[in-house]
């Protein structure tokens, strides 16, 4: 199958699988639960630990149900490779070591991130020696300083920021970096391959928690690093010696979800788009955060970013005059919106910043990054939109 000419949502169906066994030929990927592989010569086994030839040999080392969901992922997100991670807060924390490997041990960091994300640079890398500095990646020149300041080996971004749905200019950012001879590493789990593809405007590594969009229907905990050749050898060498590799079952209904993933986002985004219309005309809502919205502050960005039309599935509002009270009463109200902690499944779900994703934050922290106490962050998802729009008005009430 000549995979680079075929469509992205033929390559969501077909990338990866049909790998022969001699006569024939699985039409999807097993799962392959051995944890370790022989060869009828024991020099191949020689061979194939030395990286001379291609198999398995301990799954630690690669499986190949993962191998055929990397495979995917890579051709998805325009990458030459991928490494199927636990978690993505594993994937996260990898792709950051990979790309440190070889360079000064600094960090440029995007000051709108997801809440464990800072607290793993804040809590985990900080202690360990990684200087970790903080700039605005909206504002350009704010980064340009940072820059020629601090001197970082790499740098991290998401491309639709959490919970506030900001959307830096990831191109200009990348450029920033590989003039400064930085590593990009872009979390673009909101965004999805469908909307943005950060390798082809220059990022280094891209990084997803697989739990969400691609597996698509909260029954998989997971996480993605995609990159290029060269970065591609610290992050197999480290995954060998650090081991925080995903499970084949979770490989294989990782893989099962991402054939149906274009269809869902594409049904997700434009459930948002209707939702976010809707809220904004709400007499209890007081504002929306929307990336489709024409006014949307980096709405610039978005139209030399993002597909046509797709805008995300994400969309977040504060509730007029309430606080953690009266938020606590509206998730409780809900019936069929589920209030619970996670994004991008089929369901749609509301989270409360201030007690999930930004928990460990501190008040002044929270407030700083312009999370109120009256944001609630919503994840559409595929269901009739009317049915989500009834739902969330009887709660507002
Ligand atoms: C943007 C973003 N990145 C990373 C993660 C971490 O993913 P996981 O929960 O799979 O470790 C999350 C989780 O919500 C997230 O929202």
């Amino acid at each position: 199958m000549s995979e680079q000419r075929l469509k992205f949502d033929t390559l969501a169906v077909h990338a990866g699988d049909r790998k022969s066994t001699g006569k024939w030929t699985p039409v999807t990927t097993p799962i392959h639960t051995a944890t370790s592989f022989f060869y009828s010569d024991a020099a191949d086994l020689d061979r194939v630990f030395a990286g001379e030839l291609e198999g398995p040999s301990y799954s630690r080392h690669g499986n190949p149900t993962n191998e055929a969901l990397e495979e995917l992922a890579a051709t998805l997100e325009s990458g030459e490779g991928a490494l199927a991670c636990s978690t993505g807060m594993a994937a996260l924390n990898i792709a950051i070591l990979a790309a440190l490997v070889d360079r000064r041990r600094v960090l440029l960091a995007a000051n709108a991130l997801y809440g464990a994300t800072i607290n793993m640079l804040m809590k985990v890398l900080e202690p360990s020696g990684v200087e970790v500095v903080w700039a605005d990646f909206c504002d350009e020149q704010a980064v340009e300083a940072a820059i020629a300041e601090h001197r970082p080996g790499a740098m991290l971004m998401e491309t639709i920021s959490n919970p506030l749905l900001r959307v830096a200019p990831l191109d200009r950012i990348a450029a920033l970096a590989n003039a400064a001879g930085a590593q990009l590493i872009v979390d673009s789990t909101f965004s999805t391959p469908l909307i943005t593809r950060p390798l082809e405007f220059g990022a280094h590594f891209v990084v997803h928690s697989l739990t969400k969009y691609l597996s698509g229907h909260g029954d998989v905990l997971g996480g993605l690093v995609v990159a290029n050749e060269p970065n591609l050898v610290p992050l197999r060498s480290l995954a060998k010696a650090l081991g925080p590799l995903l499970g084949p079952f979770e490989a294989y209904l990782a893989m099962r979800g991402i054939k149906t993933f274009p269809l869902r986002m594409q049904r997700q985004c434009a459930n948002a788009a209707v939702v976010a219309r809707w809220l904004a005309a709400h007499p209890r809502v007081a504002r929306v955060y929307y990336p489709g919205d024409p006014n949307h502050p980096d709405a610039g960005h978005i139209s030399r970013l993002f597909a046509p039309d797709l805008f995300g599935a994400m969309v977040s509002f504060e509730v007029k005059d309430a606080g953690r009270e009266e938020v606590f009463r509206f998730m409780n109200a809900l019936r069929l919106v589920a209030p619970a902690t996670s994004l991008g499944d089929v369901h749609t779900m509301v989270l409360y910043p201030l007690i999930a994703s930004h928990r460990d934050l501190s008040p002044k922290h929270r407030a700083r990054m312009g999370i109120g106490d009256n944001l609630i962050r919503l994840s559409t998802g595929i269901e009739a939109v009317e049915d989500i729009t009834a739902d969330l008005d009887q709660a507002l009430r």
